[in-house]
C-alpha cells in the first residue's frame, strides 16, 4: 500500500523544486524525482541550482526534518507516492506546439509503480486534451484502469518571486472529472488561503495559456502604445500610471521594454496559436502579440544602431542584464539575449554585465565578452543599453559610467534609468515610449 499523504514531484526544476520544498514546508511527505544524476547529488545536499528567493531555505528545512527528498528518475520517486505531480518541460515544437513527449515518458515509465488510489497530477504547462492523454497512456503502460486518478493542476508561480506564489497563490485550479479526486487534490493546499477552483480538465488546462497569453497581451499593447507615444511625445510610463489606477486595467505587465521573454510566454503563445489552427479558429489577435513582440527587439536594436552613429559596424556596445526579467537567473529566451546576438551579427562588440547569469550566456552566446563589472562593461563604449531591470543598475555611479565610456548615449530598453538625471550627466538618453 501507498505511504497515504505522500508526495512525488516529477522534475526538480524552477516549478518542480518550488512544488517540492513548499509542499514539505507544509507538512507533507515529499520525494522529488529528476533524471538529472548531477542534479539530485547537489540538491541532497541542499545546493539549489536556481537564483530564487527563500527556496535554499526550504529545501534546507525540508532536508533536516526529512519531509523532503531527492532520488533518480521519476519511478523511483512515484513508487511510494499517493499524489505524483508531473512538473518536467514542455518545451516548443518545430511546428509551434507544446513538445509533449516528456510527460509521456514519464507517464509511461511511472504506470507500472503506481499503486491503486495514486493520484497523476499535471503541473506541467500543457495543451488541451494532455489529461485524458497522461490517463489513456498511463493505463497503456500498465496501469490499472479506473484504479488512478489524473487531475490538471495548472501553476502561476513566476520565477523570481516562485516560493511566494506557490504559498499565497491568487487562485488554485484543479481540473478533473471525479469529485471525490479533485477533493483528495484540494486537500493538499487546504492550509493556503487561496480560492480553489474545480473545473473540468479541458477548462484548466485552458485557464493557463488564456491566463498567459492575456499577460503577453498586455506586454504587447503597452509596448504598441510606448512605440506611438514615440511619436507624438507623450510618456508611457506616465500613461501606464494612469491607465493602471483603473482596477479593470491594474499596473502589472504594464511596462514597455524589450518584450516579453523567458521559458513561458513565448512558447506558450505558439502553443495556443498552434491549438487554434488545428481547430481552424483564426487567433488574429494572438498572432499580432507575438508579432509585436518581434518588432520591438528590431525597435531596439534600432534605437542602438542610431545611438552608435547609425551603424553597429565596429561600435562598441555595453549591455547590462541578460536574464530575461530582473531576480531570476533563467536565460531562456531572454529578449536581452536576442537582442545581443542581433548587436554582434551586425559587427559591434559586445561587453555585458549581468548580477546573476554572465558565465552561462558566455557559453551560449558566441563572441559575446562577459565582464564581472557593470564599470568594466562600459569601458571605451560607444553606447550602453539596459536589458533587463536589475535593480541595483539604478544606482551606480554614472559619472563614473559616463568616464568609462567613449561616448554618453543610453539606450535604456526597460525604462529603469530617470531621463532626467542622466540628460544631466550629459548622458543622451533614449528610453522606450518617453
Ligand atoms: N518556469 C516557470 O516560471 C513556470 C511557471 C509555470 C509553469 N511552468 C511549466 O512547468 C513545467 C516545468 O517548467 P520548469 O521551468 O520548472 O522547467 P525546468 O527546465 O526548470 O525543470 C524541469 C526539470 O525536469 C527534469 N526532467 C526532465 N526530464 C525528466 C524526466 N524524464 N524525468 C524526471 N525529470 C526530468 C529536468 O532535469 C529539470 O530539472 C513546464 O511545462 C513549464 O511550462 C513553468
Amino acid at each position: 500500500m501507498p505511504l497515504l499523504s505522500s508526495i512525488a514531484v516529477i522534475g526538480g526544476g524552477y516549478v518542480g523544486l518550488t512544488t517540492a520544498a513548499c509542499f514539505a514546508h507544509l507538512g507533507h511527505d515529499v520525494v522529488c524525482g529528476d533524471n538529472d544524476a548531477e542534479k539530485v547529488r547537489s540538491l541532497s545536499k541542499g545546493e539549489v541550482p536556481v537564483l530564487e528567493e527563500g527556496l535554499p531555505d526550504l529545501v534546507a528545512q525540508g532536508l533536516a526534518s526529512r519531509r523532503l527528498r531527492f532520488v533518480l528518475g521519476a519511478a523511483a520517486a512515484a513508487s511510494t507516492a499517493e499524489f505524483v505531480f508531473l512538473c518536467v518541460p514542455t518545451p516548443q515544437g518545430a511546428n509551434g506546439a507544446a513538445d509533449l513527449s516528456i510527460v509521456e515518458d514519464v507517464a509511461r515509465e511511472i504506470a507500472p509503480v503506481l499503486h491503486a488510489g495514486s493520484v497523476v497530477v499535471n503541473k506541467s504547462t500543457v495543451p488541451i486534451g494532455s489529461t485524458q492523454l497522461v490517463e489513456r497512456l498511463l493505463t497503456e503502460a500498465g496501469a490499472m484502469p479506473g484504479t488512478i486518478g489524473v487531475a490538471s493542476n495548472p501553476e502561476f508561480l513566476r520565477e523570481g518571486s516562485a516560493v511566494r506564489d506557490f504559498l499565497e497563490p491568487h487562485r488554485v485550479v484543479i481540473g478533473c472529472q471525479e469529485t471525490e479526486v479533485a477533493v483528495r487534490v484540494s486537500e493538499l493546499y487546504r492550509d493556503l488561503r487561496a480560492p480553489i477552483l474545480v473545473t473540468d480538465a479541458a477548462s484548466a488546462e485552458m485557464i493557463k495559456y488564456a491566463s498567459n497569453a492575456f499577460l503577453a497581451t498586455k506586454i504587447s499593447f503597452i509596448n504598441a502604445i510606448a512605440n506611438l507615444c514615440e511619436s507624438v511625445h507623450a510618456d508611457v510610463r506616465e500613461v501606464a500610471l494612469g491607465m493602471g489606477y483603473d482596477p479593470r486595467i491594474g499596473f502589472e505587465f504594464l511596462h514597455a521594454g524589450p518584450g516579453y521573454g523567458g521559458s513561458c510566454f513565448p512558447k506558450d503563445v505558439q502553443a495556443l496559436l498552434y491549438t487554434a489552427d488545428s481547430v481552424d479558429y483564426d487567433f488574429e489577435l494572438l498572432r499580432s502579440v507575438h508579432d509585436v513582440n518581434q518588432r520591438q527587439h528590431d525597435r531596439i536594436v534600432a534605437k542602438i544602431a542610431a545611438a552608435a552613429g547609425d551603424t553597429l559596424e565596429g561600435a562598441t556596445i555595453a549591455v547590462w542584464g541578460l536574464t530575461f526579467k530582473a531576480n531570476t537567473d533563467d536565460l531562456r529566451d531572454s529578449p536581452a539575449l536576442a537582442i545581443a546576438r542581433r548587436l554582434l551579427e551586425g559587427g559591434a562588440r559586445v561587453r555585458a554585465y549581468d548580477p546573476a547569469a554572465g558565465e552561462r550566456a558566455a557559453q551560449i552566446v558566441a563572441g559575446l565578452d562577459v565582464v564581472a563589472d557593470p564599470y568594466d562593461a562600459c569601458v571605451d563604449a560607444d553606447v550602453l543599453t539596459v536589458l533587463t531591470e536589475w535593480d541595483e543598475l539604478r544606482w551606480l555611479d554614472f559619472e563614473r559610467v559616463g568616464g568609462q565610456m567613449r561616448t554618453r548615449h543610453i539606450v535604456d530598453a526597460r525604462n529603469l534609468l530617470d531621463p532626467a538625471a542622466m540628460r544631466q550627466k550629459s548622458f543622451v538618453y533614449d528610453g522606450v515610449g518617453r
